[in-house]
C-alpha cells in the first residue's frame, strides 16, 4: 500500500488545516473527498492548487460507489472521516442533513471501506486504519463542579449534532467489533483558529466586532467551553493514526476551560489594542445578551489524560498564544471572511439571530 490517505470534509475547518499540515510536511498525498456544503471552501486550498500531493474530489460520503472507486483507484492506508454537518444551532432548524451526512454518510462510507479493508492482503489489512474524528458533545453537559469527560463517560447526547454525531461513533464502534476492522475515534473540545467558518462563536465575533455590529452572546454566557487550537487537534490526530491502539477511542482536549462571555471579552480586549475602533469606544460596548439556545449544554470539558500518557501528545499551544495567532490570522484574512459572508451565510445570520430578538444586517 502507498502512503497515500482518503481524507473526507477536507475542505471544511479542521479538515483543511489538516490537509494543509499533511501535504506540508511531506507526509504523503491526500485524497480529499468533500461536498462543499455551505461549510465547505476551496479557498481554503488554494496552496495545494498546484500540489501533485492533493487530489480534490467533489462528492458525498453517503455515495458508496463513488467511496469505493476511490479507495480502489487511489489504495490508502487510512481513511480520515472529518466529513460532517457541524453547528449545534443549524441541528435545531433543520436536523435532517445531520441524520443524511452524520449517521447514513458515515454508514455508506463504513460499508464501502469495510469492503476495500476485506479485499486487502493480510500485511495491508493490518497496518489500514479508519479514524472516525468526533467531539466531547457527544457526552452531554456538565454541572460546574462534575469530573472532565473521560473515554468511558456515559454517551448522553442533548442536540440532533451531538445526537448524529454519537451514532456515528457507535457505528463507528461496532465496525469494530462485529467485523474487525481496525478504527480509531477521536473525541475532541470546542476548536478554534484559522479557517474556522463564521457562524460559530470565535469567528462571529471577530467579524461581527470589525463590522461594528452586535455580538450576540447567549442567555448568561455563563456557559463552559473547552478550547483548543486547531493545529493541535491536527497533531493530535496524526499521533492518534501512528500510535493509537485499533478499536480505542481517545478524547482530545486543551486542558483550557472559559466561559463564552469571557471569551467574548478577551475577543474586544485584543481587538481594542490591535485595531481600535475610530469612535474610540471598546468593542465590549457591542456585547448583546440574546435569548438561549434550546438545550444549550452548559459546560464540556475532556480529561486528555490518556492520549497524554499513553500516546505523549500534549497541546503545543497555550489558549494566549493560539488565541493571538487565530486573531492576528483573521485580521490579516478579511477578504477570506468577506468572501464567505454572503449568499447562505447572509440568510442563516439574518434569520438566526432575529429569532433571538437581535438584527444583524
Ligand atoms: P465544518 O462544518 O467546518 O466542515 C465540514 C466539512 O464537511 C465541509 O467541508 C463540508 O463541505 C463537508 N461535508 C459535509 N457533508 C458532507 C458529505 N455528506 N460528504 C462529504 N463532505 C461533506 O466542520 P469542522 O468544524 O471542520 O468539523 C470537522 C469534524 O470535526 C466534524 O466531524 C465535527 O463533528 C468534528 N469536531 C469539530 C469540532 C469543532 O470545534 N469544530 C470539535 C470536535 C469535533
Ligand atoms: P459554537 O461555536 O456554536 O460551538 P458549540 O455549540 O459546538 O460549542 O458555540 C460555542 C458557545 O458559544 C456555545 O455555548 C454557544 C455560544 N454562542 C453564543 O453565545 N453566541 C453565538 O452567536 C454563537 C454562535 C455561540
Amino acid at each position: 500500500m502507498n502512503n497515500t490517505v482518503l481524507v473526507t470534509g477536507g475542505a471544511g475547518f479542521i479538515g483543511s488545516n489538516f490537509v494543509l499540515a499533511w501535504v506540508n510536511q511531506g507526509l504523503g498525498t491526500v485524497v480529499n473527498l468533500d461536498k462543499l456544503t455551505y461549510a465547505g471552501n476551496l479557498d481554503n486550498l488554494v496552496s495545494l492548487e498546484h500540489s501533485a500531493h492533493h487530489v480534490f474530489v467533489h462528492g458525498d460520503i453517503g455515495d458508496q460507489h463513488l467511496v469505493a472507486k476511490l479507495l480502489d483507484e487511489h489504495k490508502p492506508r487510512a481513511v480520515i472521516n472529518f466529513a460532517a454537518e457541524s453547528h449545534v444551532d443549524r441541528s435545531i432548524h433543520g436536523p435532517e442533513d445531520f441524520i443524511q451526512t452524520n449517521i447514513v454518510g458515515t454508514f455508506h462510507l463504513l460499508e464501502a471501506v469495510r469492503a476495500y479493508w476485506g479485499a486487502l492482503n493480510t500485511a495491508d489489512k493490518a497496518s489500514f486504519r479508519f479514524l472516525h474524528v468526533s467531539t466531547d458533545e457527544v457526552y452531554g453537559s456538565l454541572g460546574k463542579d462534575d469530573p472532565a469527560f473521560t473515554e468511558t463517560t456515559p454517551y448522553a447526547p442533548n442536540s440532533p449534532y451531538s445526537a448524529s454525531k454519537a451514532s456515528s461513533d457507535h457505528l463507528v464502534r461496532s465496525y469494530h467489533h462485529t467485523y474487525g476492522l481496525p478504527t480509531l475515534t477521536t473525541n475532541c473540545s470546542n476548536n478554534y483558529g484559522p479557517y474556522h467558518f463564521p457562524e460559530k462563536l470565535i469567528p462571529l465575533v471577530i467579524h461581527n466586532a470589525l463590522a461594528g455590529k452586535p455580538l450576540p452572546v447567549y442567555g448568561n454566557g455563563l456557559q463552559v467551553r473547552d478550547w483548543l487550537y486547531v493545529e493541535d487537534h491536527c497533531a493530535a490526530i496524526r499521533r492518534v493514526l501512528e500510535a493509537g491502539k485499533v478499536g480505542e477511542v481517545y478524547n482530545v482536549g486543551g486542558w483550557n476551560e472559559k466561559t463564552n462571555i469571557d471569551i467574548v471579552r478577551m475577543l474586544c480586549r485584543m481587538l481594542d489594542a490591535k485595531q481600535p475602533r475610530a469612535d474610540g469606544q471598546s468593542y465590549a460596548n457591542l456585547i448583546t445578551y440574546v435569548a438561549d439556545r434550546p438545550g444549550h449544554d452548559i459546560r464540556y470539558a475532556i480529561d486528555a489524560t490518556k492520549i497524554a500518557t499513553e500516546l505523549g501528545w500534549k497541546p503545543a499551544e497555550t489558549f494566549e498564544t493560539g488565541i493571538e495567532k487565530t486573531v492576528n490570522w483573521y485580521l490579516a484574512h478579511q477578504d477570506w471572511v468577506n468572501n464567505i459572508t454572503s449568499g447562505d451565510y447572509r440568510n442563516w445570520i439574518q434569520t438566526h439571530y432575529s429569532e433571538r430578538g437581535e438584527e444583524m444586517a
